[in-house]
């Protein structure tokens, strides 16, 4: 006779517990991005709505940023690191292909050897960490799980190249997802656009930048309006089907806390998805930059702690970047 397997009954929901980030201490204005780039202070507020960003330290890594922002969502879910079962890091600016970042951050937090690791999902990849720890939550894999969106971009980013240089910034936002007896996270929808990967790349490979003799050290180059304009028609759209797989409308949402790509581009999403006055908008960029996978956490962290967003309600989170790759759903404010 065949056996049946004896495992504990899976949870019925999942939801967000906590969020935890941590801002590098070094402001940069525009001023002194324009010491580098033919750009000025009106321009860079015009286009992209940005007025100053962070700078990590230089010997400040992508895990220094991890950990505080971990232990700040560990501690306000009311947990103590060895609760963490799995800790998933979003980053693409870890400068080691390999060990990940995720397995040396479990370690500092002082998990009890929580299985670890990194996702490449660009400025989707915390969304993408949300709908994993949700299924591994439900599905019986962890009890607690930590997600991470972390960039060191400065590291990445050729601080002369007037298309990018304005634009991007380091920082760490981190929550924790954990068991719930309602619905509190709602299924992801996402995807990806692979035949426009050239969009948001690296100028060459490591590989290259060895076997060229070291010359032009691999950064990182944007097709600007490219992603424009595929961010303004595609995930606008996207966004609605967030809304749809809710069960929700728009005017039900308490926040909508978008990727901080270009405060432009949430000001179209806001105009595609109709969203009434009354929902209160992430508007991070503008002090913070652009920090891909750490923007959605960092600006959700602001809105919680300036009180825009109570605790229980709802808010639409959507990510998007290189790949092209998107994900987003809709969450239940810790
Ligand atoms: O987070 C990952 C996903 N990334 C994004 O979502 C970023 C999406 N793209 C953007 O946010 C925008 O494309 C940028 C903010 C990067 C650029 O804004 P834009 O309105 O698309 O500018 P543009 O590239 O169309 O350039 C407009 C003009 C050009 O001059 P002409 O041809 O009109 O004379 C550029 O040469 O502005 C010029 N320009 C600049 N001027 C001053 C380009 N970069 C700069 C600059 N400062 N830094």
């Amino acid at each position: 006779m065949t056996s049946t397997l004896r495992v504990s009954p899976a949870v019925p929901y999942a939801r967000m517990l906590s969020v935890g980030s941590y801002r590098p201490e070094r402001v940069v204005t525009n001023d002194e991005v324009c010491l580098r780039i033919d750009s000025t202070d009106q321009w860079i507020q015009e286009r992209s709505g940005i007025r100053e960003r962070r700078y990590a330290a230089v010997d400040e890594s992508v895990c220094d940023m991890s950990v505080a922002a971990a232990l700040i969502a560990i501690e306000r879910a009311g947990l103590q690191p060895a609760d963490v079962d799995v800790v998933i890091l979003a980053t693409v600016t870890h400068p080691y292909p390999t060990p990940s970042a995720a397995a040396e951050v479990a370690f500092r937090l002082g998990t009890n050897g929580a299985a670890a690791f990194d996702i490449s999902a660009a400025c989707a990849g915390f969304c993408y960490g949300i709908a994993m720890a949700q299924d591994f939550v439900r599905g019986g894999s962890a009890r607690n799980v930590v997600v991470v969106g972390v960039e060191k971009l400065t590291d990445w980013i050729d601080l002369d190249d007037r298309s990018t240089a304005f634009i991007f910034a380091d920082g760490a936002g981190a929550a924790v997802i954990g068991a719930s007896d309602t619905p509190a996270i709602s299924p992801v929808v996402w995807g990806s656009d692979g035949g426009q990967y050239q969009a948001i790349a690296m100028t060459q490979s490591l590989i290259d930048y060895r076997d060229n003799g070291g010359e032009r050290f691999p950064t990182l180059s944007m097709e600007g309006q490219q992603v424009f304009r595929w961010a303004v028609s595609e995930i606008a759209k996207a966004a609605q089907r967030i809304l749809d797989a809710a069960g929700i409308s728009a005017d039900e949402l308490d926040a909508f806390i978008p990727h901080q790509a270009n405060m432009r581009i949430t000001d179209a999403m806001i105009r595609t998805l109709g969203l009434p006055s009354h929902v209160p908008v992430a508007r991070d960029i503008a002090t913070t930059g652009n920090t891909s996978a750490a923007s959605i956490p960092l600006a959700m962290d602001r809105m919680i702690s300036a009180g825009e967003v109570p605790s229980g309600g709802l808010a639409l989170i959507i990510g998007f970047g290189a790949g092209l790759v998107y994900a987003g759903q809709v969450v239940q404010m810790p």
